[in-house]
This record gives structure tokens, sequence and C-alpha cells, in this order.
């Protein structure tokens, strides 16, 4: 009856994983497309499925677990303080709130921070942030703030995010989504750029500096200084979006420092619990914080004792393990070995750190290679019909990624011969 229901036949990786498969679909909304493997254990850069195979986690949760899989520290933390207490609500203060506030602004170098869940609600929070500085800051006269967006911009599927996404795939029958005023620009073009934040009714530019879900696209060199430029000339927040950049991923702590600018917010999610928990951030200055006041923002689980003990254990691992500087070496090293491989097959290889991907000249086949990859004992996942995002966890080590690349020529070959 499923078969039917899909159209196709359940076809697993995993040995025995077809069970498990069917299941997800019986019961599960079909929102994703995953790749059909049955996972059940994770360490370090590996994850094992329900029949013992193991695999390099070239995928490591879109950038999540930069600090590997089931990290002992992360984990003990989780563990101690989840029987200790978990959750007050933001009813009434606790003992970690702070210390892990005064961490995060400390790590980062801004005023103040707002703890949420999901990345989603750190960006949703940053449009509404930005919005009311725009009013009682900027001056933007009620309900008229412009919010400027980049096209193939990702960073959720909330109302907010569909609004402002050019991806149907993200917006079609969601809508309307009238009245929002935002408006979608061309990503990297400076040119648009301009026009876009001189409009007296602009409060934020908010924009990924190395856009994940459109492929790992990065922007030319010196578009981030005149991004932070332009934004100063015409009082626009830049709100830079490091959910996926951030905290290592692509060799320096934020993706901004690569060109040594501080954006007014930036958004932080994913590693920020290594992958433990739900843990997101938006952090800026008070200028901008201060705009929040009782009862216009909140979440019942947003800054709870257990995030914050997760978050400091997650920050202290990137520190003490240097997983910074691996990513920047580790990453450098992955990008020389794949452009050797540029030719008839693979058309580029691109990316900053451990945030890589490479392009399939003939425009497609990205999924045929992730299965092989995977039946070969490594996991990664397309962005598009032609464009892999790898994206391992920022611990592996050189002699790890030497084997993994080995599995990706030897897959790279394999689907070539078929
Ligand atoms: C740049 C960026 N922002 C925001 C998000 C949304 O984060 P979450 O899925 O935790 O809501 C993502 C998710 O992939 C992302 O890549």
């Amino acid at each position: 009856m499923l078969s039917k229901v899909l159209g196709r036949r359940i076809v697993s990786i995993t040995k025995g994983g077809e069970v498990f498969i069917e299941r997800e679909l019986k019961y599960g909304t079909h929102n994703y497309h995953p790749l059909p493997v049955v996972l059940e254990k994770g360490q370090g850069v590996h994850v094992w499925d329900v029949a013992g195979k193991k695999y390099f986690d070239f995928l490591a949760a879109y950038s999540a677990v930069n600090q590997g899989h089931c990290h002992p520290k992360i984990t003990q933390a989780l563990v101690e303080q989840s029987q200790k207490l978990a959750l007050t609500s933001r009813a009434f203060h606790n003992n970690l709130l702070g210390d892990t506030e005064e961490l995060l602004c400390k790590t980062f170098g801004y005023d103040k921070v707002l703890m949420m869940n999901a990345g989603t609600e750190a960006v949703e929070a940053a449009v509404k942030i930005s919005r009311r500085w725009g009013y009682e800051v900027k001056g933007i006269p009620p309900n008229q703030a412009k919010t400027v967006f980049c096209s193939s911009n990702f960073w959720g599927r909330s109302i907010a995010a569909c609004a402002s996404s050019d991806d149907p795939e993200r917006y079609k029958n969601f809508g309307p989504f009238g009245g929002m005023n935002f408006q979608i620009i061309p990503y990297d073009d400076l040119d648009a750029l301009e026009p876009a934040l001189s409009s007296k009714n602009t409060a934020a530019f908010i924009f990924e500096p190395i856009q994940g879900e459109a492929g790992v696209v990065v922007p030319q060199a010196g578009y981030l200084k005149k991004v932070r430029e332009l934004c100063s000339k015409y009082n626009v927040l830049m709100v830079a979006d490091e959910i996926q950049t951030g905290i290592g991923r692509t060799g320096k702590m934020l993706a901004c420092d690569w060109e040594g600018v501080r954006p007014d917010i930036i958004t932080l999610g994913k590693s920020l619990s290594g992958g433990m928990m739900p843990i997101s951030a938006v952090l800026g200055d008070n200028e901008v914080m201060d705009v929040l006041i009782p009862g216009s923002h909140g979440s019942t689980f947003g800054g709870n004792p257990l995030a914050c003990k997760v978050t400091q254990a997650a920050l202290e691992v990137v520190k003490e393990e240097n997983l910074i500087e691996n990513a920047e070496k580790v990453g450098e090293f992955f990008r020389k070995e794949m452009k050797k491989q540029v030719g008839q097959f693979i058309s580029e290889v691109r990316g900053r750190g451990l945030m890589n991907a490479f392009v399939i000249r003939s425009g497609q086949g990205a999924w045929d290679l992730c299965v092989k990859m995977a039946k070969n004992g490594l996991l990664a996942k397309p962005t598009h019909e032609n464009i892999i995002r790898f994206t391992p966890p920022l611990i592996i080590t050189k002699e790890q990624m030497k084997e993994a690349l080995e599995i990706i020529k030897k897959s790279v070959i394999e689907v070539q011969n078929e």
C-alpha cells in the first residue's frame, strides 16, 4: 500500500532499513527527502546505521555537529544538568542564564544576547528587533519598515522565512505574504544593494556571509566590507545570519571575520549546542537590543538551564580543541585535493574552512553520487540537482579526511562508469 502511495518501491542502503523508512513514510509528513539510510549511533565524525555499517558524516546535521557526534564533554553537561534543573521558563531567573549570556557576549563581542531555540526563531527575532529599532531609533514611520534579503537566501520555513524566499518550494501556496515589506535583491550584487539600502524606510539587510543552502555560495572578496560600509552610510542594520557559517565552520569564529567586519546583529544556532538540542541566539549592542522590553518577545524554552549548560560546554570544546584552526587547515587540504578532480565530471570546488561544495558539470547527478558515497561509507547531501555540500564535523583529522577523500574519489569514478 505504501509503495502505491509513494508511487515507488522503497530501497534502503541500510540492510533491513525498509521497515523504518516505511514507518516514517506512513506516520510522518513527507516534507523531507532523506537518503535511504537509517542511523542509530554517532561518535565523533562517524555515524552507524541499524545494520552496523559505519559512515563518515559529511553533513554533520547541516553544520550543527561541529564538535562531533555525542561529544563527551557536551554529553556530560547535558546529562548532569538534566538531572538537576532543565526548564524554569523565563518567568523566573535561573543560576546559569546570566553566566551564559556573559560568555556569549564576550565570545562574540556584543553588549547583549537573546537566547532562543531553533535558528529560524533567531532570524525571526532579528527581523522583529531590527524593525522595532527602525521605528524607535531610526525614526521610520509606523508600519513602513522595509527589510532587505538576498535571492536564494535560506533561514527556515516560518511564514516570515517563506515570505522572504524567492524559492517556490518554500513559499508556494503558503501565502498570502502581503504587507511584510520584504525586498529580495540578488546576492553578492553591490549595484543592487545600494538602492535597496538607501531607501529611507529600510531597517535592515539580512544575509548569509556564505550562502549554505544555496550551494555554498561564497561572495566576491570585499563584499562583506562593502555591505558594512553601505549599511553604516544609510543607517541600516547589517544582520549577518551566521547560523550555518558561525562557530568555526569556515575557519574563523564567524564568516564575517574573514573581512574583519562587525555586523550590527548576528544570529547563531546549530553548533551552539554541538547538536545536542536546538539552541540559537541573537547578539547585538544595547542601542539595538534594548528595543525588546517585557512582553515583546519570548519563548518557553529559550535560555533554559539545560541549554545554558550545553552552550557553555559546546563553546569550551570549540576553544579547547582548536576547532577553528583545524577547520581552516583541513578544509584547505580538502579543497586542494578536490580541485585536482575538476574536469569532465566536476566543474567547480568552492568553500571556506570546512564548508565546501562541488558542482557537477552536467547539471544533475548529485543524488546518485550521494547514494553511491553512502554505499561506500560517506554521507553527504545534495543542495541542488548538481551541487553537493561537504560539511563534516570540525574535529576531523587530516588522516580521516584522506580516508574520506578516497571514498569520494572512488564514488565519482563509479558513478561516471555507470
Ligand atoms: C543560514 C541559516 N539560517 C537559519 C537556519 C534555520 O535554522 P533551524 O533549522 O535551526 O531553524 C538555517 C538552517 O539550515 C540556516 O542554514
